[in-house]
Formats: structure tokens, sequence, C-alpha cells
């Protein structure tokens, strides 16, 4: 719409703020809504309570960890194999493919960490309609229904999860294809003539004419698939009288072979489709469940919406450029897990499927006055490749991450470094702009760990090399870093230039290692350096020469504090269709894009991972930063959430999207600080800044064209702000380092909503704006410009609360109205825990091994706590291969400090002492005892404040590997 001109009203002015926020947001229509999605409109268009699914209870077979059942479709006769375990640790999975498929449906592998031990299943009741099976010794059951089929999970008489309930099992089953009615005619017009012409010039044709041999082929599988083996095996007609004409076609049947079954346009770009429609449906019932969470990634609120109104959440990994906040839309990762949480319990339903993906939200509860028992309804839909479905059963949020960690694995322990300050910008203009940028945070006393390079390092976008005039010296770059005990990262993208000076391009294009075409040819796409081509990261030989490249030897320049930015891994295209991947393009093992599209991430992250690691002999860990994810990525870094903006929503959001990212198992999360595009002001900046100390992943990035915005270049007092931020954030990283650790170990996000602390209280499952690391600080940090106060919401009936800042103490649980200056980020560390800090102000995280530590004490109303440290090098798997460690644990009872092993296995030399340990909530003792594990009790000095009932004891001097206790008397 146009303005008319001359016209300068506010009407006008609010024209003109449309227009630039309109200009500044996503290009929606570069990316398909569900409608124009052909398998997702067709997925949808089945309504429930008609399912044609049938369960062949008859054919149930019991092996010995699995069962096994078939399901028919009476509509259109074809036969599935429904596969059903009872998992070890809480979890049933259940597996639905074709009895028969026309070709191997794509099952998803690397993802799963083993194949997951099953227990026993038995037969506990049967009848004409139903079978029921018992699922190991966990105590749950599953109903089987035979008519419409449906699965019913059930622990005692409560009902936890119903499979098909809406009958929206919808499994388009691979098929030859058909050619229209009006080809077949002519062509059969045509060999008729030509069977004719040979009987008059009594000639016999060598070959039988093309398409009539065709036709034999499709009557052929067309019978096959109607009532051939398959069928026969399921229970069809055993005569072949069904033809497939004659099977009336099924809602299935039809939706198939509508207008872009077989080929789908999307703007410019058309999907070739040579297998057909294959997507798979199925819908979950969780009754009792009105909160549901995961599915990342999305820019959206912790809590998920209901998405009948509009379309579903969407899973496929895309590079969308100036995303917008609030909606259901793809972005650049994918995990298929999402949670469901009530007071009574916790469950997750874990979609192991790779192909794009939407799930519907359904709630009966939603926008409805209450009263009815409330429930949720999850269905999910995807392009292609099998139904492989795990239920993790909880019941606590705390057992569903660690089901979920058993499935795909924990968070790899980085290194410590990588849990310290990133300052990154596209780009750092050449060595001296490195070095400048360098001193500037020793200049201004602010910790750095790692400086980073964008593109713009490389020659001509030609990963693993340098710009000869920006980078003449990386190497003695590196090491100039390295004698300040600092890092530097390059970025890596999987787009590899076409360019036979480049010998990348060269060696991946001679051993045939790029994706192909639909007609075999090395797949060609334009990103970054031009034309590209994208290496095939499914293919293990190719991710085995991938890792090699980053031997010191291989790449150029590279050297020990060198690691890895994967971005771009989607993977981005630019000139493709929603700027990703044509999904007829073709992997190894002859798989379809389509199939895997959103692995590909993963495994260029894997391949980049293990690089580093082999560059070291397998001794030491690596950092790689992706953008893509899938399930699983956990296992090799760390991921952020992409190209966000300088703008407060967005620094808001990076809260509830690095929350369900850890619901989904990646603990490693981060958004750039300062936010991508466009200029923060200084108070964004700051606030962005105290906001990214508490998040795992801390790094400040900007966009190309953004102005300079270092931490010095705001002004003495945002400086002084920035400072206070960051050397918070080192001063805990002995609390951060243990809480990756015990992710690591046990699967627990580190950053985690306050509801998996706190399961019954149902106020919290849906803050987003605050959360605990781990179990000891609960973080609120201000979000809103021009703030003069927060409202936390501090939970725990009987618990209470200690701000950090104050050392004051609130009882909970209450919301607290905590009034703001520029200086504050709300942080509350709970009664009952421990946290370790070392609070020396260094350059790096390096700087500070050894350095000693002070112990916070925050005593519960029973006056006791309870908290742990992890140490090691900070660099090996030593911890792991050679038990080089230390977990120490510190419990405080009965007006006594104790340390001792938390796992005796591991022991690690280190000088770090006790320097100080501040107890919150202590009365004044008359005199404190320290009792070394050897050697003679000695007093401690020690100071009381009265008015905060906070202790301080002075220079208790022990080593933090040793046995002590401390007793207040
Ligand atoms: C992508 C990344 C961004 C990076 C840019 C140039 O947009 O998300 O972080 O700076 O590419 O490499």
């Amino acid at each position: 719409m146009a303005v008319a001109p001359g016209r300068r009203g506010p009407a006008a002015l609010a024209w003109a703020a449309l227009f630039l926020t309109a200009a500044l947001a996503v290009d929606r229509g570069n990316f398909k809504t569900c409608e124009q999605s052909g398998f997702c409109r067709r997925q949808r268009s089945l309504k429930p309570g008609s399912s044609p699914y049938r369960a062949l209870l008859e054919s149930l077979q019991l092996g010995p960890d699995s069962a096994t059942l078939q399901l028919i479709n009476e509509e259109n006769k074809v036969p599935l194999l429904l596969e059903l375990w009872g998992l070890r640790g809480n979890m049933t999975r259940i597996r639905i493919d074709e009895l028969k498929p026309l070709r191997p449906r794509f099952r998803v592998p690397d993802v799963l960490v083993a194949e997951p031990p099953a227990e026993q299943l038995a037969v506990t009741g049967r009848d004409e309609g139903s079978v029921e099976l018992a699922l190991g010794a966990g105590g749950h059951r599953l109903l089987v229904t035979a008519k419409p089929f449906r699965l019913d999970l059930l622990r005692g008489r409560e009902l936890l999860c119903s499979v098909n309930a809406r009958g929206l099992l919808l499994f388009e089953h691979l098929r030859p294809r058909r050619r229209p009615f009006s080809d077949k005619v002519s062509s059969s017009v045509g060999s008729l003539w030509d069977k004719i012409k040979s009987l008059f010039h009594r000639e016999t044709p060598a070959e039988p004419p093309a398409a009539a041999a065709e036709d034999e082929e499709e009557e052929r599988q067309g019978a096959a698939e109607a009532g051939g083996e398959g069928a026969k095996a399921a229970g069809a007609p055993a005569d072949g009288s069904m033809q497939p004409e004659a099977a009336a076609p099924a809602a299935e049947g039809e939706a198939a072979e509508e207008p872009g079954a077989w080929e789908e346009t999307f703007k410019t770009h058309t999907d070739s489709k040579p297998h057909g429609p294959a997507s798979v449906g199925l819908d979950f019932s969780l009754p009792g469940f009105e909160h549901v969470y995961g599915i990342p990634e999305h820019a959206e609120s912790l809590r998920l919406r209901t998405t009948e109104a509009g379309d579903p959440y969407r899973l496929y990994n895309l590079d969308v450029f100036q995303y917008e906040l609030y909606n259901p839309m793809a972005l650049y990762g994918s995990v298929p897990l999402l949670l469901a949480h009530s007071a009574r319990r916790t469950l997750g339903l874990f979609w192991l499927n790779a192909a794009e993906t939407w799930v519907d939200i359904g709630s009966n509860t939603a926008g409805k006055g209450g009263g009815e028992t409330p429930q949720t309804d999850v269905r999910w839909m995807s392009e292609s490749g099998i139904i492989d479905a795990f239920l993790l059963l909880g019941p606590t949020p705390g057992a569903v991450a660690a089901q979920y960690a058993s499935l795909t694995g924990t968070q790899a322990l980085p290194p410590l470094f990588a849990l310290g300050y990133h300052q990154s910008r596209w780009n750092y203009n050449d060595e001296e702009d490195v070095a400048a940028v360098e001193r500037g945070f020793d200049e201004h006393d602010i910790p750095c760990d790692v400086i980073w390079l964008d593109i713009e390092h490389a020659d001509g976008k030609r990963y693993f090399t340098w710009d000869p005039s920006k980078f003449p010296q990386p190497r003695a770059m590196l090491q100039r870093l390295a004698a300040k005990k600092r890092k530097m990262v390059s970025i890596v993208d999987p787009h590899i230039k076409v360019d036979s000076g480049y010998r990348v391009h060269n060696e991946i294009r001679s051993r045939g290692f790029y994706v192909k075409t639909k007609d075999g040819s090395d797949y060609e796409g334009w990103c970054w350096p031009g034309s590209a081509g994208y290496p095939d990261f499914t293919d293990p030989a190719m991710r085995a020469w991938w890792a090699g490249m980053f031997a010191y030897e291989q790449y150029e320049g590279s050297a020990e504090n060198l690691f890895t930015w994967n971005d771009m891994n989607e993977p981005s295209v630019f000139s493709g269709p929603e700027v990703t991947m044509q999904k007829d393009a073709v992997h190894h093992g002859g798989w379809e894009h389509r199939d895997l599209h959103n692995l590909y991430g993963f495994y260029v992250q894997m391949a980049t991972a293990q690089g580093q690691v082999q560059r070291s002999g397998g001794r030491e860990r690596p950092f790689v930063l992706s953008r893509a994810f899938f399930a699983g990525s956990q296992r090799y870094g760390a991921v952020w959430t992409g190209d966000n903006a300088a703008e407060w929503e967005h620094l808001k959001i990076s809260i509830a999207m690095c929350l369900s990212m850890g619901l989904a198992g990646l603990s490693f999360c981060g958004a750039d600080v300062g936010g991508f595009f466009k200029n923060p002001d200084a108070e964004l900046l700051v606030r962005w800044y105290q906001a990214g100390a508490y998040q795992p992943f801390f790094r400040a990035h900007a966009h190309l064209d953004t102005v300079r915005r270092e931490p010095w270049l705001f002004g003495e007092e945002n400086t002084a702000l920035i400072r206070a931020a960051v050397r918070q954030r080192y001063a805990l990283l002995p609390f951060w380092y243990t809480a990756f650790y015990r992710s690591h170990r046990h699967g627990q996000p580190v950053m985690r909503p306050l509801w998996m602390e706190f399961p019954d209280d149902v106020a919290t499952f849906a803050i987003d704006d605050q959360y605990m690391i781990d179990r000891a600080l609960l973080v609120h940090p201000v979000t809103e410009q021009g703030a003069r106060g927060v409202q936390v919401y501090l939970p725990g009936e009987g618990e209470v609360w200690y701000d950090v800042a104050s050392r004051q103490k609130h009882h909970a649980p209450q919301t607290l109205y905590v009034p703001v200056t520029m200086s504050s980020v709300p942080v509350y560390q709970r009664g009952g825990t421990v946290v370790p800090r070392q609070e020396r102000a260094r350059r790096s995280a390096e700087c500070m091994r050894g350095d000693p530590f002070t112990l916070y004490v925050a005593l519960s109303p029973q006056g006791t706590a309870e908290g742990d440290l992890f140490l090691d090098d900070g660099r090996t798997f030593d911890f792991q291969t050679h038990n080089r460690f230390l977990h120490r644990r510190f419990t405080f009872a009965s007006g006594a400090l104790t340390a001792r092993a938390a796992d005796p296995s591991g022991a690690f030399d280190t000088p770090a002492w006790l320097e100080r340990v501040v107890i919150l909530g202590a009365g004044k003792p008359a005199a404190v005892v320290l009792q070394p594990a050897a050697g003679p009790e000695t007093r401690l000095d020690f100071q009381h404040d009265a008015e905060t009932s906070v202790l301080t004891l002075r220079k208790p001097g022990v080593l933090m590997a040793d046995d002590w206790s401390i007793l207040l008397r």
C-alpha cells in the first residue's frame, strides 16, 4: 500500500514504522507453510476418528526382547509391521515400517549411542479385540486394541499415553509411479499399432516395446502392493483378486495421487520426487498434561502453544534470514523431542526421524473454561523414513533427561576455556586488528578466552586457508594468543568453493565425496564463495577425510589453540529451495537428501570434532560450535541461536530458546551477545552481557555491517558494567565446569527451567524469563529497556534463597519485586547448596588454574547444605581415560562443613587451596576450628555480619584435594 505523497501525519509515520519493521523481518514467502508442503497438507487433511488401520492380533509374535504385530490398512490393504519394546530404564519404543516396502525406507543412523537394551515382554491378557503386554520390570502395560488400531500405555490404572487414539496414523506406502491415464491410452494405442505393423511386416520385435514392459512392471508391482505376498502375509485375500484399481483408493491412496505427490514446485524450484509420496504421521494423546516443551529450534516461548489455529511447529533445518519471534517456523536446528510435564509426572516423546517434520499440538483445555481433565494431543508428520518413536516415561523431569541421554548421549565436556568469554565479529579485519582487540581486553582488565575469525579470514572463502594479505602469519598470531593463554576459533563452513585451483575442492571432487544431483553429477549451489559443492558428510569415508583435514600439516597455519566454528550447515544454499539443498539430491547409499536433511549439520559437527580429537592423537577435547543440529549433537560441542538482532525481544527470547535446547539435551547453548543484526545501544549491550554471562555459551558476535562494539567502546561507565558482568562469569567458572561435568555424566541440562527443580509447583510451568543453573543458582536477567525493577518468583515450599549480591535471605515461595539499577543482575543461591568460586580476576580461564577457591555455603532452613566441585586439567580426556580428576563433595550439617571425595576413583594433582568460606544464613559461633585430614586442629579467623547472618571464614588454607572438616562451635 502506497502512502499518498505529501501526507505526513501520524498515520504516515505509523506506515513508515510498519514498513521499517517489515523490512527487517523474515520474508515468510521464502519458506513453506504446511499447506505449501505437499505431505504436510496431505497428512493434515486426514481428520480424526476414521482410522483405517486394524491390528492383526493373531500375527503377534514375542521375540526375546520385542513384540511384533502386523497392522493392515483396511482400505488399501497395505500391511505394516509394528514392533514394540519395553526398554530398560522406563522407556517404550514403537517402530512402524511397511511389512514389505518396495525399497528400504530410511532409518536414522548414528544418533542413538547404542541399540537400547530392552526387557522381556509378556502377554498378560487377551480377548477378541485386544492384547495386553507387560513391558519389563517397570510396571508398565501396553494395551493393543485391534480395531481401529490403538495403543494405550498404562501404569497401574493410570493411562499415560495413547497412540493413534485419534486415528491419525497415516503411512504412505511406497508405490510404483502410475502414469496418467491419457499417457497410458496413447502408449497402448501406439504399442498396439506397432504390433499390428509387425504382424503385417512379419517382423518380430527383438524386445517388448518399452511402454508395454513398463505397464507390465506397473501391474506386477501394483498387484504385489494390493494383494501380493505382503498382503497375503497380512491376511488379505490370497487369490490376488484385488487389483490396484479394484482396491478403492483410500483417503491415503487418493491423497497420495493428488497433484504434487510425484512432483512438487515451490517458487521456482521443482522437487522431482522420484519415489513419490512416502510420508508418515501418528498421533499421541497425553491425558493429564497441559504443558508441553521442547522440539527446538523455534523462536518461541519455552512452553509450546497449541497449533490448531495456524501452522504446526516445523522441524527442518533452515537458514532463516532475520527470523521472527514467537512463531512455529523452522530454524537452523531440529531435535524431535517433546516433553510433557504436570505436577504428577513428566513424559518425553522422541520421534526419531530426520526428514522434514511438522508437529501439531492440540489441547482440550486451551482457551476453554476448564473443568475437563486436561489433555494434550501431539501429532507428528514426517516426509519420509519410518515411524520410530520412544516414549520416555520419567516419571520425574530428571528421569526423562536421563532417559533421553541414555538414547542419544550426553553433553560433551567442553574444554574449560570454552566456558569463558568469546569475542567474535564478522570480521576482525587482519592480524593487527586481532592484536588490538586482544590488547583491549588487557587494557580494560576484562577477561577473554577466545578471539573468533569469520569467513573473511580465509582466502576467498576457501576454508582451511588464510587470506595472504590480511593474515599472512597465522601461526605467529596464534602463538601470540597462546602466550597470553588465549585461543582462537576460525570458521570452516561446509560449502566448498568450486575452483580447480583449490586443493580441498579438487580432493573432494576426485574422491567422489560431494553430494550428487539426482542425475549423478556433483551438486552445486550458491553460497558465500559463489558456486560451491557440498561434501557428503553422511558418508563415513568423507567424514574420515574431513577429520584428517584438521591435522596440523593439512590445515596450514593452524595450531593447538585454534578451534572451529561450523556455520551454514543446515546446509544453507542461497540458490536452493527455502535456502537449502534440493530434496532430490543424492547421498551416500543412494539416500535422498529428503530422508536425512536434518542430519546434515549433525554430521558436519561430528566430523569436525573428530578431526580436532585426531590432530592431538586422541588426547585433547575438541571445541566446535555448530549452527545446525539434530538429536545427539550434544556429543560434539556447542550450538547458538543464529542470526538474532540487537532488540530487547531477542535478548529475552534467548533464555527461552536455550532452555528449550537444554531440555532437548543441548546444554552448551548461547545467543550472539549484543544481537547479530543492527546496532545495540549501550543499555541493551550491557544487559546482554549481564544475561550472557549466565548462559552456557557466552560469545559476543555482530554482523559485518554493524558498528564496532568491543566492550570498551561505550564509555567508562558501561565498560565497567561489562567488566563486572564478565568477571562474574569467570568467578563462577568452577561452578559452570562442575555443572557441565555432571551434565556430561548424567545428562541433566546445565541451564534448566524452574519446573525441573520444582516439578510440582504449577506456578513455575510457564516461566521463561528466569531459570536455574544446575540446582543452585536462580537467575532472572533484566531484559526490559529502562527497567527499574523485576518480579522474581522464588519457588520451593519452606525453602530459602539468598540474593547473591546483597546476601539477603528470602523465604519461598514468593514473588519478589526487586528494584534494579544498571549494575543489577538478579541471581539467587538456593538454601541448601554450596557454590565454588575463584574470585581473582585474571586474563583467561587458563590463567586461573591453581587459583584458590571460595566456597559459598547457603544454609537451608534446617541448617544444611551440599555441593560439589570437579577439577581436572581442563582440556584432555585424561579425566576419562586415566581417572585424572578430582570430584569433591562439600557437606554442611550439624554445624560442620566437611570435604570428601564425591568419586574416590579420581586423583589429580593441583596446588589449588581454599582461601575463604562464606556461610550464608549462619549464626555467630564462639569459635571455628579446622580439622585437616592429617595434622593438628587449628582455629580459624572469622567475621560475622549480624545483619545479614553471613559468616566469613578466613584462610582455611587446606588443599582442594584434601579431606577436612570445619567445625562451628
Ligand atoms: C551466518 C552466521 C553468522 C556469520 C555469517 C558470516 O549468517 O550465522 O554468525 O557471521 O554467516 O559467516
